[in-house]
C-alpha cells in the first residue's frame, strides 16, 4: 500500500502541478451565504450634491429602481445565475455575458456581437455598470426599452442574440435542478415566471456599480469635482478640467452630457454627439417617431470603466479613446439634430482645438475611471466556469476506495461538485464541495497543486 502510494503521489505530482484546470460545470457553484448585492457603500460624493454647482454631481433621484423590485442578496444571485445560463439560448452556445463581459466592462470587444447562431446583432453591446442611475430608466441605444425589467427578457427572444420565446425561456429554467432554490430563496417559493426571470436579472445588473476608481479615490479628498485631486497626476488634472470645463472657458462640456458622479447620461436623454452628416441609424427617431428631434439621437451609458469597453459609439465605429477624442476635436459633423452643446455661436460645429497635450490629458482622465474591483470580482462572476487551486494530500486510501472526500477538509461556505478529468484521477463528480481559490487542508501535510 505505502509502495503503491509514493508511486501514485509521484505520478500525479507529474501530472497535477502546475496544470491548468478550467472546471467547466453544467451547474453552477455558489456560495451557501449569497454575495452581498443589496448593500451599496457609496462614497459620500455619491450622495451628496456639490453647492452651487450648476449640474446635479450626486446619484440622488437618478436612480431608476422600481419600488417593486429591489435588489436583494437572492434574487440577485438568481440573477447572476440566469445572466450566465448558456442552455437559456436557442442551441445552448450563448449566455447575457458572452455580449457583456466583466473583463471589457460588461460589453463586447467586438464592434457587433455573434448571436447564438452566428449572426451579428444591429448594434455594439452596451456597458451595464451604473444601468441603475439613469434616470430615464429607458434602455438600449435608442431607448426602446421603457424598463430594465422590460429590457432583460428582449435578448431571449431576439432572433439573433439568444433565439428563444418566452415559454421556452420558461421551460428550460424549469428543467434544470438548480434552479428550484434558488427561485426560493429569492422570491419564497419555486415557481418559474419569466417576471421573476426579468426580475431577479434586472437585479444582477441593477448590482453592477462602479464607485472604487483612482478617480473616486482623488474625489473624497477634496470637497468639489473641480478642485485638483492629490491622488492625480497633473496630467490628468488637466484632463478632468477639460472634460468639466464649457467650451468657452476652453473645456469640452463633457460633464454636461456624461454627467453625475456615476457618468451617466443627463436625463433629457438620447443625443446626436455629431457622428453623421446623414443619419446611418434612425437610433430614438424609431422609438419616439413623431418626434423629429430624436432622430440619429443615442442614449449613452456610463463612462466609467471607458478604457475596458472599447471599440466606442452605438455602432462601435472608434477602436480608442483617441479616437474619440479626436472626434470632439475635430470630427463633428453638422447634422439637423446634433445637439446644441456642440455647437458654437453660429449653429456650427465646435471645433475644440485642443492641443496633443490636452487631448492626451483627456484620455489619461478618462482612465482615471477604470474601476478594476468589477473585473474579476467573484459575485459579478461566472459561477458556471471557474479554474481554482487545488493543494491538498492525498490519504493512501484514495486509489482503492476512491473516496476523494478522505484526508480533505472540504472548505466552507461552497456548495456543489466538482468534474475533475485527468489521466491520474478517476472521473467522476467528488463528494466534497470546492470553490474559487480555495485552499484544501488536508492530514498529512504533503501539498501538491493544481493551477
Ligand atoms: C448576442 C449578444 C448579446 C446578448 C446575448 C445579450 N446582449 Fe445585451 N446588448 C447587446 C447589444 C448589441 C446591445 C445594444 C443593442 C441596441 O441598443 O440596439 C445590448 C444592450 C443591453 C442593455 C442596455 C444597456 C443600456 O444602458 O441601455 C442591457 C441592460 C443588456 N443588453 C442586458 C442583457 C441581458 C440581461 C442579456 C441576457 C438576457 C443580454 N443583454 C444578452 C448584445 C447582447
Ligand atoms: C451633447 C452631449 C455630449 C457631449 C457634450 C459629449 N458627449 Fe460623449 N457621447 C454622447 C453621446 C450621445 C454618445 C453616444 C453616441 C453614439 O454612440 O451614437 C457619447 C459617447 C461617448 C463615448 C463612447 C461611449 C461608449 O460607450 O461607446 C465617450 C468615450 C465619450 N462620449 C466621451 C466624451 C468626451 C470626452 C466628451 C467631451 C470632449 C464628450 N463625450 C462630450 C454625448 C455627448
Amino acid at each position: 500500500m505505502k509502495t503503491n502510494y509514493i508511486f501514485l503521489l509521484s505520478f500525479m505530482l507529474i501530472f497535477l502541478v502546475g496544470m491548468a484546470l478550467p472546471v467547466d460545470s453544467t451547474y453552477p457553484i455558489l456560495p451557501t451565504t449569497p454575495f452581498d448585492y443589496s448593500t451599496l457603500n457609496l462614497p459620500a460624493h455619491f450622495t451628496t450634491d456639490v453647492p452651487a454647482s450648476p449640474l446635479p454631481t450626486s446619484i440622488n433621484g437618478i436612480d431608476n429602481t422600481p419600488v417593486d423590485n429591489s435588489v436583494t442578496d437572492d434574487g440577485a444571485t438568481l440573477g447572476r445565475v440566469l445572466f450566465y445560463d448558456k442552455k437559456l439560448s436557442a442551441n445552448g452556445t450563448i449566455s447575457c455575458a458572452s455580449c457583456h463581459q466583466a473583463e471589457n466592462g460588461f460589453s463586447d470587444s467586438a464592434p457587433l456581437s455573434i448571436g447564438f447562431d452566428g449572426g451579428t446583432t444591429g448594434r455594439h453591446s452596451m456597458t451595464l455598470i451604473n444601468a441603475r442611475w439613469y434616470q430615464r430608466g429607458r434602455f438600449f441605444w435608442d431607448e426602446r426599452a421603457l424598463t430594465l425589467e422590460e429590457q432583460v427578457l428582449m435578448p431571449f427572444q431576439d432572433p439573433v442574440e439568444m433565439g428563444l420565446t418566452l415559454t421556452e425561456l420558461e421551460n428550460i429554467v424549469s428543467q434544470q435542478s438548480y434552479y428550484p432554490d434558488l427561485f426560493l430563496n429569492a422570491f419564497g417559493d419555486t415557481n418559474v415566471t419569466t417576471d421573476r426571470i426579468s426580475k431577479a436579472l434586472a437585479q444582477f445588473v441593477r448590482s453592477i456599480v462602479s464607485y472604487s476608481s483612482k478617480y473616486d479615490v482623488g474625489r473624497a479628498q477634496v470637497s468639489g469635482i473641480g478642485a485638483n485631486f492629490p491622488n492625480f497626476t497633473s496630467e490628468e488634472n488637466l484632463g478632468k478640467q477639460l472634460f468639466m470645463q464649457t467650451i468657452p472657458n476652453g473645456g469640452g462640456a463633457c460633464f454636461g452630457c456624461h454627467t453625475t458622479e456615476a457618468f451617466v447620461s443627463a436625463n433629457p436623454g438620447p443625443q446626436n454627439n455629431g457622428l453623421d452628416l446623414t443619419t446611418t441609424d434612425q437610433g430614438a427617431g424609431t422609438t419616439f417617431p413623431n418626434n423629429p428631434i430624436f432622430e440619429s439621437r443615442f442614449k449613452t451609458s456610463t463612462l466609467r470603466n471607458i478604457e475596458l469597453t472599447a471599440p466606442y459609439m452605438h455602432d462601435g465605429r472608434f477602436a480608442t479613446l483617441e479616437e474619440v477624442v479626436e472626434h470632439y476635436n475635430s470630427g463633428i459633423q453638422a447634422h439637423p439634430t446634433l445637439s446644441p452643446a456642440l455647437t458654437d455661436a453660429n449653429g456650427d460645429p465646435v471645433q475644440l482645438n485642443f492641443t496633443a497635450t490636452e487631448k492626451a490629458a483627456l484620455v489619461a482622465f478618462l482612465k482615471t475611471l477604470t474601476d478594476s474591483t468589477l473585473v474579476d470580482n467573484p459575485k459579478y462572476s461566472d459561477p458556471f466556469i471557474s479554474t481554482f487551486t487545488f493543494q491538498g494530500t492525498i490519504d493512501d486510501d484514495y486509489h482503492t476506495d476512491d473516496n476523494w472526500d478522505r484526508g480533505f477538509t472540504p472548505p466552507t461556505g461552497f456548495e456543489g461538485s466538482i468534474f475533475i478529468d485527468s489521466d491520474c484521477i478517476s472521473e467522476g463528480n467528488l463528494p466534497f464541495d470546492i470553490g474559487l481559490g480555495t485552499e484544501l487542508t488536508t492530514k498529512d501535510g504533503v501539498t501538491f497543486e493544481i493551477k
